[in-house]
């Protein structure tokens, strides 16, 4: 695929067929992603690799519990329990998403994407917000991975509600302390069609000329 296509039609895939993913297209995806960048180049990603039935139902019951609380802070749930008063997209984006969590057991490869911290440089870290500069050197790697999958014709869903489970993780997957979560990313064959394209705001609503606010032109 061209770069410009896999980047606009990589889509969140939250439901799967029941065919087997080959290992050898994670491994190639996984090696395409390596070439991301890092904060001095230090390659902190570290990913584990689940098949196991036990350990993705495993996985599933440390996630649920997550998924379930945020569902219920962001009005998820009310939206399942009401779905007639509220957008239909924005009622089926959270239906699948909570068809996913629910199944997420059933999801073939589950990659647990975690970062060595000490491999950080976290140069925001004293100012009074939220620090984010960390996961600058994870993301763009768990992004190349998102589009590498697309690329073997993989579908993949990034999601983050694991990582509050962090040390139940840790035991289950025997991860070392100094690494922290980042990411699960499960994957598996697409069983929607794929998008043509994404919906996404246009350029000119988050990019601007010189000062923030001031259109950008192209030329
Ligand atoms: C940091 C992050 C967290 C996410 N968490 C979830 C999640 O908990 N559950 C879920 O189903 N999708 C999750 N997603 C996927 C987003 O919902 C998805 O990227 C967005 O809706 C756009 O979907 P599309 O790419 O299919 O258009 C997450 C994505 C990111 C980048």
């Amino acid at each position: 695929m061209e770069l410009d296509e896999v980047m606009r039609c990589a889509p969140t895939s939250r439901r799967f067929t029941d065919q087997p993913v080959d290992r050898a297209a994670i491994v190639r995806a996984l090696d395409a992603a390596r070439f991301a960048p890092s904060g001095g180049n230090r390659q902190g990603w570290r990913v584990v690799v689940v098949t196991d039935p036990e350990k993705r139902a495993a996985l599933r019951d440390l996630y649920l519990p997550h998924w379930r609380a945020y569902m219920e802070i962001t009005g998820g749930a009310k939206m399942l329990a009401d779905p007639d008063a509220f957008d239909p997209k924005r009622t089926q984006m959270v239906r699948r998403a909570n068809e996913y969590a629910e199944k997420l057991a059933e999801v073939p490869v589950h990659l647990v994407l975690g970062v060595q911290l000490s491999d950080l440089a976290v140069t925001d870290e004293s100012l009074p917000r939220t620090s984010i500069v960390g996961g600058a050197s994870v993301y763009p790697f768990a992004q190349n991975v998102l589009l590498a999958l697309r690329n073997e014709g993989l579908g993949a869903s990034m999601t983050t509600l694991l990582v509050p489970a962090e040390r139940e993780v840790r035991e289950l997957l025997a991860i070392p302390d100094d690494i922290a979560l980042a990411a699960h990313i499960g994957v598996g064959h697409r069983a929607d069609p794929w998008p043509k394209s994404l919906s996404r705001r246009p350029v000119e609503e988050f990019a601007f000329a010189e000062r923030f606010g001031e259109p950008l032109a192209a030329n």
